[in-house]
C-alpha cells in the first residue's frame, strides 16, 4: 500500500464511523424523545393534581344537600314575612303569649280546641269585633284599632296553626 491509499482507507474509515455516530445519535434522539414528553406530561397531571388536592376548599356543596338547602330557604322566607306573625307579636301576645285573664295560650292544645271548633269564620269575627266567652273578654282587634282586617285575620291564622 501507498501512502496515498492508506491515507484515503483511514479518511474513508473516519468518516463512516461519524457517519455511523450520527445515525446512532438520531435515531436515539427520535426513541427517547417521546419517551421524556410523556414523562414530562405525566408529571405535570401528577402535579396539578396535587395542587388541586392542596389548594381545595375546606367544605364542600354535594348535589344531595341541595335538596335540604332548598327546603329551609322558603321556611326562613316564610317565617320572616308571615304578617300573622308579626301582628301576633306586636299585639295579641299580650294576652295570648302566657294565657293572660283567660285567654287561649299560645301553643296549649288543650285551651285551643274548643276555640278551633268554632270554624275560622267565626273566629276571625270574634278577633275582629271582640268576643265575651266563658273565659274572659277578647277584645275587638285584640285592642289595636290600627290594625287592619287581614293583619287581625292573618294573626288568627297564625295563632291557630302554629300556636294549638
Ligand atoms: C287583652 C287581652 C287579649 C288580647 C290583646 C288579645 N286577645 Fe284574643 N282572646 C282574649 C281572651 C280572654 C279570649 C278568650 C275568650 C273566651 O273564650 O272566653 C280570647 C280569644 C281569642 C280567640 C278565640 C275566639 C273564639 O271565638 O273562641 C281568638 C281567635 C283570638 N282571641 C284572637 C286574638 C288575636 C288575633 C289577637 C291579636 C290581634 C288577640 N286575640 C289579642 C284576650 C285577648
Amino acid at each position: 500500500m501507498t501512502d496515498r491509499k492508506v491515507y484515503k482507507t483511514f479518511t474513508g474509515l473516519v468518516a463512516a464511523l461519524v457517519a455511523v455516530t450520527v445515525v446512532i445519535f438520531v435515531v436515539a434522539q427520535m426513541t427517547t424523545s417521546g419517551l421524556r414528553l410523556n414523562a414530562g406530561k405525566t408529571a405535570l397531571a401528577q402535579n396539578q393534581a396535587a395542587i388541586a388536592a392542596r389548594i381545595k376548599p375546606v367544605g364542600e356543596v354535594t348535589v344531595s344537600s341541595a335538596p335540604v338547602v332548598n327546603s329551609l330557604i322558603p321556611a326562613a322566607s316564610a317565617a320572616v314575612k308571615d304578617p300573622g306573625k308579626a301582628t301576633f307579636q306586636s299585639t295579641c301576645v299580650a294576652c295570648h303569649g302566657a294565657g293572660v285573664a283567660g285567654a287561649p295560650k299560645f301553643g296549649d292544645k288543650a285551651a285551643w280546641a274548643p276555640h278551633i271548633a268554632k270554624g275560622l269564620p267565626t273566629l276571625y269575627k270574634h278577633a275582629l269585633h271582640g268576643f265575651s266567652g266563658k273565659a274572659g273578654y277578647m277584645p275587638a282587634k285584640g285592642g289595636n284599632p290600627g290594625l287592619s282586617d287581614a293583619d287581625v285575620e292573618a294573626a288568627v291564622r297564625y295563632m291557630v296553626v302554629h300556636g294549638k
